[in-house]
């Protein structure tokens, strides 16, 4: 076997997030054009035979739909290496086995992350080398900053690809071709043109079965820390010089600087919510503190609501509301732009529905501008009318397009350490709140909208048609 440029060592293998995600993944990335030449390593501290770890890596790249030529040599060529990557030793036997520059894949849990870190400041790191960690990025703002001065004593920053697979979703890297490639939105695209602004992620699954890893995150941690704070930063970011690593994550980072909890006042800006027994799609739920793994006294939310602010000149006075649940009625992965109402509708108009909304909908990938206009009829009547197209779905899914970034050395999709403080500086006042009993915790059967009460109190411009 020529070396090969990178090896791509996925730490955790027998886990199941490399199986169900990062494999596909890798599988997609090297079907592609863009795909290279790379030698696999699998590493956990679990017995496994090289065949068994074989078996794995091509059932995932089925699952992913790579099925090209050059699978039985990759097949033939990857390994299984059991080992504690929290031993120094066990590091430099990883290391002795790349044969290419290594990009260190920690597929693990946030402790063992922190670990292996503290171990590695004892191994000669190669040159080259590339780390690429999975969230959750530390527990809170405390276990990340300390993460991320380990990381600083290991690595230069460009080197640290901290993955947030959201990152990677075609539709979101649309929002800066559709922000910044026309000259309609960006002038509107503030306090005074935009009355708010929803970001949300409503799914029909439940637990599936990682109450593990879930019940210590929940729904603000899980999804609202990570991945719609960074939706948030690209919808609210200044126009970037370029979108190179250095002007795309600096913005983002300015963005996430200036945002905070609505009113400094989680209390009234909060909203947390469980699912109780209930059924989607012929599915049965059961209460989610009767899931198997489930500690009740956590009192994990599996819906949660925050309303932010970003306070700078361009935002002032926008409510950003950030909503994700489980066990949801539908589907909703929607950004909703809703502009102010025009500042005088010459008399004699009729009908309408108010103001424009820009709905940029995560999956399916589309567009949809509601406008009013002219009807049929009465010209002088008011039609609301949508326009509205798909995006193009990127060649790779969110992991083949990180990864991509990961084996090129490139940190563009990484998020930088400091944009990682700052979400969890934002959510640290609601997870306080929550702990002291402050926000109630209320419940929503499964496969319902949520809690009763919810969808007006602080309707958010979602609509009935949206739900
Ligand atoms: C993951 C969360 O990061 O993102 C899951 O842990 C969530 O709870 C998932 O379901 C949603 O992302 P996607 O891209 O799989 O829809």
């Amino acid at each position: 076997m020529t070396p090969a440029q990178r090896t791509l060592v996925i730490f955790g293998a027998s886990g199941d997030l490399t199986a169900r995600l990062l494999l596909p993944g890798v599988g997609q990335l090297l079907e592609s054009p863009r795909g290279g030449d790379i030698q696999l390593l699998g590493v956990g501290d679990r017995p496994m035979s090289d065949d068994e770890w074989r078996q794995r890596v091509s059932d995932s790249f089925a699952a992913g739909g790579a099925t090209g030529e050059w699978v039985p040599a990759l097949l033939s060529a990857t390994r299984y290496l059991q080992a504690d990557v929290t031993k120094a030793d066990d590091l430099r036997r990883v290391f002795a086995a790349c044969d290419g520059l290594p990009a260190l894949y920690f597929a693990l849990p946030p402790a063992v992350t922190i670990a292996v870190c503290t171990a590695l400041r004892s191994v000669q790191i190669p040159e080259g080398t590339v780390l690429a960690l999975e969230k959750p990025f530390g527990t809170d703002l405390v276990t990340a900053r300390e993460l991320n001065r380990q990381l600083a004593t290991l690595l230069p920053e460009n080197q640290i690809h901290r993955v947030d697979h959201f990152l990677g979703k075609s539709t979101v890297l649309n929002l800066l071709g559709l922000r910044f490639a026309n000259r309609i939105f960006e002038p509107l695209w503030n306090g005074q043109n935009i009355e708010r602004v929803e970001i949300v992620f409503e799914e029909k699954l439940g637990l599936e079965g990682r109450a593990g890893y879930y019940d210590k995150a929940g729904a603000l941690v899980d999804m609202i820390q990570s991945h719609l704070l960074l939706v948030l930063a690209l919808v609210t970011i200044e126009p970037p010089s370029s979108i190179e690593p250095d002007d795309l994550r600096g913005a983002i980072a300015q963005a996430l600087r200036a945002t905070r909890v609505r009113g400094d006042d989680p209390s009234e800006a909060s909203r947390r919510a469980r699912y109780t027994r209930g059924s989607i799609d012929d599915r049965e739920f059961v209460d989610y503190v009767e899931e198997p793994g489930v500690d009740p006294a956590r009192g994990t939310e599996t819906l949660a609501e925050v309303t932010l602010s970003v306070d700078n000149w361009r935002w002032a006075g926008v409510p950003f509301v950030l909503r994700s649940g489980k066990a949801l009625s539908g589907v909703r992965k929607d950004i909703v732009i809703t502009f102010k109402d025009v500042p005088h509708l010459p008399y004699g108009f009729e009908g309408g529905s108010g103001a424009e909304r820009l709905r940029i909908s995560l999956s399916p990938d589309e567009l949809e501008l509601e406008i009013n206009i002219n009807g049929e009829g009465d010209p002088f009547v008011l039609d609301r009318v949508v326009l509205s197209t798909t995006f193009g779905a990127g060649e790779l899914g969110p992991y083949g397009e990180v990864l991509a970034g990961i084996l090129a050395g490139d940190p563009t999709l990484s998020v930088r350490g400091d944009a990682v403080e700052e979400c969890w500086r934002i959510v640290e006042p609601v997870l306080t709140a929550w702990r002291a009993g402050e926000v109630p915790l209320d419940e929503y059967p499964a496969g319902s909208n949520g809690p009763a009460g919810w969808g007006t109190v602080r309707d958010v411009g979602a609509g009935e048609e949206g739900r």
